[in-house]
């Protein structure tokens, strides 16, 4: 086995653990994972510092430390390698679905977790354990703590121009939950039917079906939803659930024109609009574009997450809803919003402390850097067409040209054979066969010491998939 890189070994080091022991813990990590195996030569001390960023030394410290627990063993003059005493069986866990472990990671939606401010939440959890009330430790109200609706109705009004106050809030964990109390609360009303854009991301339409309600596809052009179209229907609908800022996976921001059609449609038909802001703080081009809610905030259900912003792993996102419906909403979610209770004075103490907007502050242009260094690899291949849709952390780039015929899911299939996360175009479609075909690519969540060796690769898996196709 030759010696592989840290970017190719997925090693994700802990600073907050200091450096080499950040270092060493990456390494354990690997070798207790399997991503290392018995007799697998370690990274060369030189190539793991430049890729990490750390000194030689460093390295070579944490090589040694290693060896000195047996998980490695050096001869003068040869690779450190991995030893047979520190290896273990390979996990047979399930894989995670929502996760896969790929080592080059373009899935859309998924931000640098690497970047999560823990000292910050270290902080902000000590603050909580020396002053908080005992009552935390209690059953919480099913909208959630009120110190967090009262922070993120200072936020929310602030970053995203959305018209709330902490009662019309409710904390759940993550959108996928929201959606589904929504769905349930509206099949409950019957009212079943709902709008949604085409395409979409794919697992919400089951969401959707699971909470009783039926999806009813609605085309999606370069301007987002047609809202035009939701007159001409067959059959009605009582509600659409919409991506205005940041449609996915197209990436179209829906104009202003529309979004007062929008309203206007909403409110002729005494129907909803659920409104998607999972990721509307990252605008590239211009100042983010406020939410639609704050245009009908008695018709709109704005629901936001923290899964871009900070982590998906928090599974924290809240809900503003019309005063109309939040007895009903809350009566549905109940005990069921499943957020603890010190998560969520974490995350109020992050918001009042402003570490919230400092993430998205050093995030953006980080983000847009990626975004772009991402586009131009990929204009240069010849048979990618990537729109300009300057926000968010996804990519929607169409086959173009002879690649047009090109099976998406197929190349996805053999991306990920070369360790390359990405997510085909048409299977976001509400019909995939004869969909446009093209990729998804997230540019998030590669570390940052990782992005620019997983892009190289990520090109160069992209030039192999069409040269066996070409003639
Ligand atoms: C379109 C869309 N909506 C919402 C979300 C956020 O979902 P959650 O809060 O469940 O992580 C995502 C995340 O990928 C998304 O792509």
């Amino acid at each position: 086995m030759s010696r592989r890189t840290a970017t190719e070994l997925a090693l994700h080091v802990d600073l907050s653990l200091g450096r080499r022991a950040g270092v060493e813990a990456a390494l354990r990590d690997a070798i207790r994972d399997g991503r290392l195996r018995v007799g697998d030569p370690l990274p060369s001390t030189r190539s793991l510092a430049a890729d990490l960023g750390v000194s030689r030394a460093t390295v070579v410290a944490a090589y040694e430390q290693l060896a000195a627990e047996g998980y490695a063993t050096g001869e003068v003059g040869s690779a450190t390698r991995v030893a047979e005493v520190g290896a273990v069986a390979h996990s047979d866990d399930d894989p995670n679905p929502l996760a896969p472990e790929l080592t080059h990671d373009f899935h859309p939606g998924r931000p640098d977790v690497s970047a999560f401010p823990r000292r910050d939440w270290q902080r902000a959890v000590r603050r909580i354990m020396n002053e908080a009330p005992d009552d935390v430790f209690g059953y919480p109200h099913p909208r959630g703590r009120p110190e967090l609706r009262r922070a993120l109705a200072g936020y929310l009004s602030r970053a995203r121009s959305v018209v709330t106050d902490p009662s019309a809030i409710s904390i759940v964990g993550g959108f996928v939950a929201a959606l589904s109390f929504v769905g349930e609360h509206l099949a409950r009303c019957g009212r079943r039917r709902i709008a949604v854009e085409d395409p979409m991301l794919f697992f919400h339409r089951d969401v959707l079906r699971q909470a009783g309600v039926e999806c009813v596809p609605v085309p999606v052009d370069g301007d987002g939803l047609r809202v035009d179209l939701l007159d001409r229907l067959a059959d009605s609908v009582d509600a659409v659930l919409v991506c205005p800022a940041h449609q996915y996976p197209i990436g179209a921001t829906l104009p202003a024109e529309r979004r007062t059609a929008l309203v206007d449609w909403a409110r002729r038909h005494d129907a909803w609009v659920v409104e998607d802001d999972y990721d509307g703080e990252f605008r590239y081009d211009r100042r983010p574009v406020g939410a639609l809610q704050g245009l009908a905030p008695d018709r709109v259900i704005h629901v936001g997450t923290a899964s871009k912003t900070l982590a998906p792993g928090l599974r924290l996102a809240w809900i503003t809803a019309p005063a109309s419906l939040r007895r009903g909403l809350i009566a549905t979610i109940n005990v069921r919003a499943g957020v603890s209770a010190l998560e969520q004075l974490a995350f109020a103490d992050l918001i009042e402390h402003g570490v919230l907007d400092r993430q998205v502050r050093i995030l953006r242009p980080r983000y847009r850097e990626r975004r772009d260094r991402l586009r131009a690899r990929l204009d240069e291949l010849g048979w990618i067409d990537t729109p300009d849709g300057a926000a968010g952390l996804n990519l929607c780039a169409r086959f173009v040209g002879e690649a047009a015929a090109w099976s998406d899911r197929t190349i996805v299939a053999e991306c990920a054979e070369r360790s390359v996360s990405v997510i085909e175009l048409s299977r976001h479609y509400a019909v995939p066969d004869g969909a446009p075909n093209g990729l998804v690519l997230g540019f998030g969540a590669p570390p940052e010491h990782a992005f620019d060796a997983s892009l190289d690769t990520l090109i160069v898996t992209l030039e192999a998939v069409a040269a066996r196709r070409r003639p």
